[in-house]
């Protein structure tokens, strides 16, 4: 039912899904959250596979994941979960319980904590290796700091070692 992928063959498929959509999943402690993410970044770093996530510091996932090991990141490729995307990137979890409330269903991971989105059909499990928040300082594009930062919420910058990569059959 599921098969490892090696994720820089499914690179353009990621990269083009990321900015449609895909869930970033988080678990601390008994906690379970997930929010649409529409930007991320897939690399090589320390000679590791590399996945990267931007939260900013307002929603409830950056309460969960600053606790956290681990993350998941799932792709929805065929254009399911349209619905569930808009939900989980306009309603937060500190509110409601997103999983319960629009039926979405979970599996657990494999080599760490946090579950993925079962119905997506591509699923990284990241483990956090590094973190830093973004200092406003150092960002010289005023276009950006216009566009994304005029109230300020600058984003966390989690870098998570993708550790498994796998597609639903
Ligand atoms: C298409 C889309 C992409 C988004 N991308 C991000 C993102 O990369 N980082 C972020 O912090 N918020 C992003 N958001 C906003 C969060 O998903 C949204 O604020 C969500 O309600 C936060 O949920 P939470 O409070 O349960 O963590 C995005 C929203 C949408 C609709």
């Amino acid at each position: 039912m599921y098969k490892d992928v090696d994720f820089f063959e499914y690179s353009k498929e990621i990269l083009n899904q990321i900015e449609r959509g895909a869930f970033l999943t988080v678990k601390h402690g008994e906690k379970v959250n997930t929010m649409t993410i529409g930007w991320g970044s897939l690399g090589s770093i320390w000679h590791k596979p590399i996945f990267i996530v931007l939260v900013r510091g307002s929603r409830y996932t950056y309460e969960l994941i600053e606790n956290a090991e681990d993350f998941t990141v799932s792709f929805p490729l065929k254009g399911q979960l349209e619905e569930e995307l808009v939900a989980c990137g306009t309603k937060s979890g500190r509110d409601i319980d997103k999983l319960k409330e629009f039926n979405i269903k979970i599996r657990e991971g494999v080599l760490v904590k946090t579950p993925i989105i079962d119905d997506c059909d591509l699923h990284l499990e990241c483990r956090i290796i590094y973190k830093q928040f973004m200092d406003e300082n150092k960002l010289s594009d005023e276009w950006i700091k216009q566009t994304f930062y005029n109230k300020g919420d600058y984003h966390y910058v989690y870098y998570g070692e993708i550790l498994k990569s796998y597609m639903k059959e």
